[in-house]
């Protein structure tokens, strides 16, 4: 039987689909390349394109293909864009998965690992943030998969599809072979964007307010490798495979960077000054967001690879001088 992986052609869902086929399994993919690339996906998985809300579509490919579990990447993720267009994202991310899970119940598929994230925890109460503690959204990014959880849980309890929710920091890095990383149009997450003032795309890096509540004045985030958040992808598979219940993990790396520190970082993984300046707050950014992931390390057996911060960024520079203008490159 075949994973489905919707969203397979994003930043997340492109590397998750190359570890499954390294893995050996059969991968089919969705994606309305309206942010993916289709050139990111394994030529090794059967690609269809198409949109989470379009219910005729999902159900032709679940007649299609024997699916036994799917992995929904299909989402919109960009904080400050939520701030500014709220609807697009509860009308996307909330409703899509209500159209999936519908497609899901009616083809018998009951297994479904998805992309929640921090943002659902909105400011924190604790440093390092648990899975029980408070879900408390500020931005309608975070309070769309936060209603994406809730819905997954009342669907787990009245149809039986059980779910894992990845509650994910902040994703960074590429593939160690160069072969994928990250490609957004326009591009707003911090390590691309300091990468492309390194690589003389852009004149200088804004830190967006430097008088938050943390040492140095700057957002503290918890950066994760893309690879070791795509394994943790296929263990969730596995856990809801062997008839594990429902379950949400936190997957983050422990280890808080303020802003000013990834740049200093950045300085050192390419060698290149990278001139900033301090700028206004961006609407939407709670002060620091740090996971506890013991919870996946020790249930899910996850072990990431990747737990300095250098390495991180040195795997997202090595993609940025192999394709300075991303998949357009590959066309
Ligand atoms: N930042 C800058 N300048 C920039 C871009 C970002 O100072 O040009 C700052 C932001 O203000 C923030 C930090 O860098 O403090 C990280 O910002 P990103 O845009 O890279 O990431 P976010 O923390 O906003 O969000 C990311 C994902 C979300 C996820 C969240 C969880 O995009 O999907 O991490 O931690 F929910």
């Amino acid at each position: 039987m075949a994973i489905l992986v919707l969203g397979g052609a994003g930043y997340i869902g492109s590397h998750t689909v190359k570890r499954l086929i390294e893995q050996n399994e059969d991968v089919v993919v969705i994606d309305n390349l309206v942010t993916g690339h289709r050139q990111a996906v394994s030529k090794q998985a059967r690609f269809y394109q198409g949109d989470v809300r379009d219910r005729d579509f999902l159900d032709k490919v679940f007649a299609e293909e024997s699916i036994d579990t799917v992995i929904h990447f299909a989402a919109f993720s960009i904080v400050p864009e939520s701030m500014k267009d709220p609807l697009k994202y509860f009308d996307n991310n909330t409703g899509g998965v209500i159209t999936l899970l519908e497609a899901m119940h009616a083809n018998h598929v009951s297994r479904i690992v998805f992309s929640s994230t921090a943002a659902t925890y909105g400011n924190p109460e604790n440093d390092t943030i648990k899975e029980t503690d408070l879900q408390n959204p500020i931005n309608p990014y975070g309070e769309s998969k936060l209603m994406m959880e809730k819905i997954m849980h009342w669907s787990d309890i009245a149809y039986g599809i059980k779910f894992v929710a990845l509650r994910y920091f902040n994703v960074a890095g590429a593939a160690a072979d160069g072969t994928i990383g990250e490609d957004h149009h326009p591009e707003t997450h911090l390590i691309p964007i300091v990468l492309q003032v390194a690589s003389g795309k852009r004149d200088e890096l804004q830190i967006f307010g430097d008088d938050y509540k943390t040492a140095d004045g700057t957002n503290i985030r918890d950066y994760v490798h893309v690879t070791d958040l795509a394994d943790a992808h296929i263990l969730a598979m596995k856990y809801l495979q062997a008839g594990n219940e429902s379950n949400a993990f936190n997957l983050g790396s422990s280890t808080g960077f303020s802003v000013k520190q990834i740049l200093e970082a950045a300085r050192v993984a390419t060698g290149k000054e990278i001139p900033a300046r301090i700028t206004a707050r961006r609407p939407g950014d709670p002060d620091t967001l740090v996971a506890k992931s013991d919870k996946a390390r020790k249930i899910l057996n996850w072990q990431p690879q990747y737990d300095d911060i250098h390495e991180i960024i040195r795997t997202a520079w090595n993609w940025t001088q192999k394709h300075p203008n991303g998949f357009e490159d590959q066309k």
